[in-house]
């Protein structure tokens, strides 16, 4: 941590412009997802176009792992098929009465949109309702049905669902939510207009975090360790939810640095890297512990093992420290010094590659 950081007497931030903390409203603000939305716009622009040909797919298929923005995008389409008066190229007003109704979490009161959870209502009921209600006529020009997590739908409501996606009412537009697209089964997908989210590289995660930051904390760069981005964005994973999540808890506890990541998140490699250590000092119950005491889940301690085993060896064997290193809070000579011990005990001991191999398949077998 930087002398200057450190002396910082940390005030507590308060958001400067809350609105910018809650979940984007255009389409603009999603982070990372440029291609996929060039593909939702044009997915849109058929969609919405009164002379379009009865024919085309009005069913429009999000998929992605958790926390990249499926649902938050469902409802920004749905705010901008109703909007009242949708600005050129297919933006939403953001003052008439739709709009301000989507912006409640999650939109309420909304004439012609439904939208249901096939997490919290799976069976036939909920998705024949949701059918049903899809079938009347618009108050407006549209009706926008939703099915988040669309997967979870049982099988009959997957089928009440086909049976209107196969004779859609012209003004019907469905959007579909899932990370398990292969669940929906090859009829549905067929069906529908299949946009898949990718998830966030480390540079859309620090874009995300750093405009958290500045706009949504109103926190100037001098205020908080851009290394502290770093680390977070590499310890919390591909997902702006709990990547937001994760910023929030830091800067309240504040001051945003690099120590404060470390105690809020402790690097899940630390329990690994200890194991490894008390091996090569001939302390196996040692080791054992350090493995099975170390935090997290199985599937998290087998990301972990890999995690170490590429630092090791990039950092240790070949030298390269890599950007946006999971071991960058371990001293390189402390990594260099464990690679050339494992590498001297060869053959006669294990070699370090197989050692955490060893490790990730226990863990993986152990779950
Ligand atoms: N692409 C993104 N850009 C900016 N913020 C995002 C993005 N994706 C997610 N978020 C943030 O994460 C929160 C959760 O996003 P959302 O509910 O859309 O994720 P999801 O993909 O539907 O996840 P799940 O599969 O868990 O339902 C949002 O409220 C928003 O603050
Ligand atoms: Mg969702
Ligand atoms: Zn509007």
């Amino acid at each position: 941590m930087s002398d200057d950081l450190s002396n910082l007497a940390w005030q507590r931030p308060t958001p400067a412009q809350p609105t910018v903390l809650e979940r984007p409203r255009r389409i603009t603000d999603v982070c990372g997802q440029e291609d996929a939305t060039r593909d939702i716009q044009a997915f849109l622009e058929d969609a919405l176009d009164p002379a379009r040909p009865k024919l085309r797919c009005r069913t429009l298929l999000l998929s992605g792992g958790a926390g990249i923005g499926k649902t938050t995008i469902a409802r920004i389409l749905g705010n901008i098929a109703l909007c009242w008066n949708p600005t050129e190229g297919h933006q939403a007003c953001g003052t008439c009465a739709i709009c301000k109704a989507f912006q409640e979490n999650p939109p309420r009161g909304i004439d012609d949109y439904f939208e249901i959870s096939a997490a919290e209502y799976s069976g036939v009921h909920a998705m024949s309702h949701l059918v049903a209600l899809m079938r009347r006529a618009p108050l407006g020009r549209f009706k926008v049905g939703f099915a988040d997590e669309a997967h979870r739908a049982s099988r009959t409501g997957k089928d009440a669902l086909l049976k209107d996606l196969e004779e859609p009412s012209p003004y019907a537009i469905y959007i579909l939510a899932t990370t398990e697209p292969d669940k929906l089964g090859a009829a549905l997908l067929s069906r529908c207009h299949h946009v898949r989210l990718r998830p966030p590289s480390m540079t859309d995660r620090l874009h995300f975090l750093r405009r958290r930051c500045e706009v949504g904390w109103g926190l100037p760069p001098e205020t908080y360790e851009p290394a502290a981005l770093e680390r977070l964005a590499v310890r919390v994973g591909a997902n702006y939810r709990e990547l937001a999540a994760a910023l929030d808890r830091c800067i309240t506890a504040g001051p945003l640095t690099t120590d404060t990541v470390d105690r809020l998140f402790p690097n899940p490699l630390a329990a690994c890297l200890c194991s490894a250590e008390a091996l090569l000092d001939n302390d196996l119950s040692g080791a054992i512990s350090a493995l099975v005491e170390a935090p997290g889940t199985p599937d998290e301690k087998r990301a972990a093992m890999q995690s170490l085993l590429l630092g090791l060896s990039l950092a240790g064997v070949r030298g390269v420290v890599t950007p946006y290193d999971p071991l960058s809070d371990v001293p390189l000579e402390r990594r260099q010094a464990l690679v050339a011990r494992f590498d001297a005990r060869r053959p006669q001991s294990v070699s370090l590659a197989t050692y955490l191999e060893d490790c990730a398949r226990f863990w993986g077998a152990s779950r």
